[in-house]
């Protein structure tokens, strides 16, 4: 077992860039093996030593199951899963797409039941292990361009209440992780101000000392995350005045 971290072998979906990238090379750095999955096996290669690929893609529950399987023969019980693996595309209220809809609610939810639903047997035969996934500060209230990603992210955070008790009584721990914005392929295409931007790695440093402490949940920029906490508790006239003035100006 690594010094620095209580796990052996940690799994992260979404691996191969952004901050399950950057997660990734930081365990790996402390000596936990580390298996990285996403959809284009390319983007695993090569990512760092102790690193190993096991290309995914995660709204498919069958494979999700036996990428699970494959993972546990070759580098042992995973001990703690990531599920980062997630997709935002802004909305257009002229051009409402349900198939839009659809691939966000299959990547980013339905992605993490597929492979929570692979990890979860194991585990609560095990009583052991810890299963965290990546939600987002947007999943706290509703924001203009968000109504394809918000809900998916509120669904998460929701998933996570819903089970952490019965979980934990199992001996398997559940925990939610709500970034602001951070600096990945998923934000560079936003023309708007991101504010507290972080990098990957910062992001991920915060993540995995959460994980660490047990956290239920993980959020940062702390008062970035206060504050939209905050938001959702104004009566809604001010609520929406405030999201005119300060999103849509
Ligand atoms: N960046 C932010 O500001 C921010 C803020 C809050 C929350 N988050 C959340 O944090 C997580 C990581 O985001 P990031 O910013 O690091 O994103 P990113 O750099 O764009 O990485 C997304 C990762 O997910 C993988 N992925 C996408 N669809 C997949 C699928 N169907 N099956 C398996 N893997 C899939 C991608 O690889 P392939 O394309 O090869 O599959 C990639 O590895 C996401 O859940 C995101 O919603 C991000």
């Amino acid at each position: 077992m690594s010094p620095a971290y209580p796990w052996k072998t940690v799994w992260i979906t979404g691996g191969s860039t952004g901050i399950g990238r950057a997660a990734a090379i930081q365990l790996a750095a402390a000596g936990v093996k580390v298996a990285v999955s996403a959809r284009s096996a390319e983007k695993l290669q090569d990512i760092g030593a102790g690193i190993t690929a096991f290309p995914l893609d995660v709204s498919d529950a069958a494979a999700a199951m036996a990428c699970v399987a494959r993972i546990e023969s070759q580098l042992g019980d995973i001990d703690l899963a990531i599920l980062g693996a997630g997709t935002y595309a802004p909305i257009d209220i002229a051009n409402l797409d349900p198939v839009q809809f659809g691939d966000m609610v299959s990547t980013n939810y339905l992605g993490v039941v597929n492979c929570l639903a692979a990890l979860a047997p194991g585990m609560l035969a095990r009583r052991a292990g810890h299963v965290s996934w990546i939600a987002s500060v947007a999943g706290y209230t509703g924001l203009p361009k968000a109504a394809g990603y918000g809900p998916t992210k509120a669904a998460l955070i929701n998933l996570a209440e819903s089970l952490r008790p019965e979980m934990a009584r199992a001996g398997v721990a559940i925990s939610v992780i709500n970034p602001g914005f951070v600096r990945t392929p998923m934000t560079a295409r936003n023309d708007f101000e991101m504010p507290f931007l972080m990098t990957p790695e910062d992001a991920a440093r915060r993540t995995l000392a959460g994980l660490k402490k047990g956290q239920f949940e993980i959020a940062y920029p702390r008062r970035f995350a206060l504050m939209l906490k905050a938001l959702r508790l104004l009566p809604y006239p001010l609520y929406f005045r405030l999201i005119d003035r300060m999103v849509l100006k």
